[in-house]
């Protein structure tokens, strides 16, 4: 049969590496003794039970897409690609600016990226790792080349200010990712996904969609705010973190003896102890910030990865396992060879 001019030649799939990182935190810090004037709580109760010290808070005016966009420059700069190139913004978030459009038309905006195709990615916490999937798959079957990944949060504007279980946990804050083919490296390896329905009231925002929308009658009781049952989180934190680990270790035919590095979800120091007893490795082989940023969310594990890079925890050649968990429930865990 005779081909149609039109009819694209199928490519084989190409690599997908990610090229470059960049972070941003806002200015204000809010320490725990802060806290302490806010809500019935102590400094070593929060270090204690959570590790972190302090957070990041976003000032007045400051939204997500403006922490994004700071990201993004960032790792536009560290990848050496220019806005032009990039044909793809993905922003992984809970906190849009707006519900429409999507924080990631906002960033497009914001950095003039006229060549891009933009949307958001609904996965709490594991928001980045999913949107790093999606780039992956586009990229290698060849319908973008480049790809600005970020995971962007301002959970201060979601957060219940009166509430001592949750206020303490979270912070502002945006971690970006450039993805591209690039030629002899191996780059994302696999990354494995995961999510449970079942779960979704252990740790949500009930109203302000249609279900619930806020009203006269029910804007008193927050309904707008984060809710979350802290001790059913922590233990499905740890099996699906786990359960990702372990996957997605598997897909890739390594084992944690050879990774150079893991970058986890930055919730709790607890957490992640856990997880490194039942891997069996060592805590220094994680990179851990939340002590400075507190949960920020869909940004965590980016925000870790740029410091990380940045620092020098992997070189080229290296494998790093990133794993990350979230309301939904979801999580999430990729194999990278950096
Ligand atoms: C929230 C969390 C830190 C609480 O730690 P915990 O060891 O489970 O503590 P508990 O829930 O057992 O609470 C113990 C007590 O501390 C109190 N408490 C809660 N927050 C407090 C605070 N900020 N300061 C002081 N006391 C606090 C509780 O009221 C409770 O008191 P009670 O026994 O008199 O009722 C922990 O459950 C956690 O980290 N869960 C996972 C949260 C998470 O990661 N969420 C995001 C996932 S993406």
């Amino acid at each position: 049969m005779k081909k149609s001019p039109t009819a694209k030649t199928p490519q084989p799939n190409r690599t997908v590496s990610i090229i470059g990182t960049g972070s941003y935190v806002p200015e204000r810090i809010l320490t725990n003794a802060d806290l302490e004037a806010i809500v019935d709580t102590d400094d070593q109760w929060i270090m204690d039970r959570t590790g972190i010290r302090e957070r990041r808070i976003a000032k007045e005016g400051e939204f997500t897409s403006h922490l994004a966009a700071a990201a993004a420059k960032r790792a536009m700069e560290n990848a050496g690609v220019t806005v032009d190139e990039i044909d793809l913004i993905l922003v992984a978030t809970i906190t849009p600016d707006t519900f429409f459009p999507s924080t990631a038309c906002h960033v497009q905006r914001l950095i003039g990226a006229k060549n891009a195709a933009c949307f958001d990615v609904n996965a709490a916490c594991s928001g980045f790792l999913y949107s790093v999937e999606i780039a992956q798959q586009f990229i290698a079957n060849h319908t973008y080349s480049t790809v600005l990944v970020i995971g962007a949060d301002k959970l201060s504007s979601i957060v219940n200010w009166q509430d001592r279980n949750t206020c303490v946990l979270f912070g502002d804050g945006a971690g970006a990712a450039v993805l591209r083919n690039r030629e002899g490296s191996h780059g994302v390896i696999t990354t494995y996904m995961g999510s449970d329905g079942n779960f979704g009231d252990i740790l949500h925002m009930p109203g302000g969609g249609c279900a619930v929308p806020i009203t006269r009658d029910n804007a008193d009781q927050k309904l707008n705010t984060l809710h979350m049952n802290g001790r059913e989180t922590f233990k499905q934190a740890v099996t699906s973190m786990m359960k990702a680990a372990q996957k997605a270790l598997e897909q890739s035919g390594l084992t944690t003896d050879d990774l150079k590095c893991i970058i986890p979800h930055q919730a709790n120091i607890r957490i992640i102890e856990a997880m490194a007893s039942r891997l069996n490795v060592p805590m220094s082989k994680f990179h851990i910030n939340l002590d400075r940023y507190g949960n920020t969310s869909a940004a965590a594990v980016a925000i870790a990865l740029d410091e990380a890079n940045r620092t020098g925890r992997f070189q080229v050649g290296d494998y790093i396992l990133l794993v990350v968990f979230g309301g939904g429930l979801t999580y999430a865990s990729s194999v990278v060879q950096w």
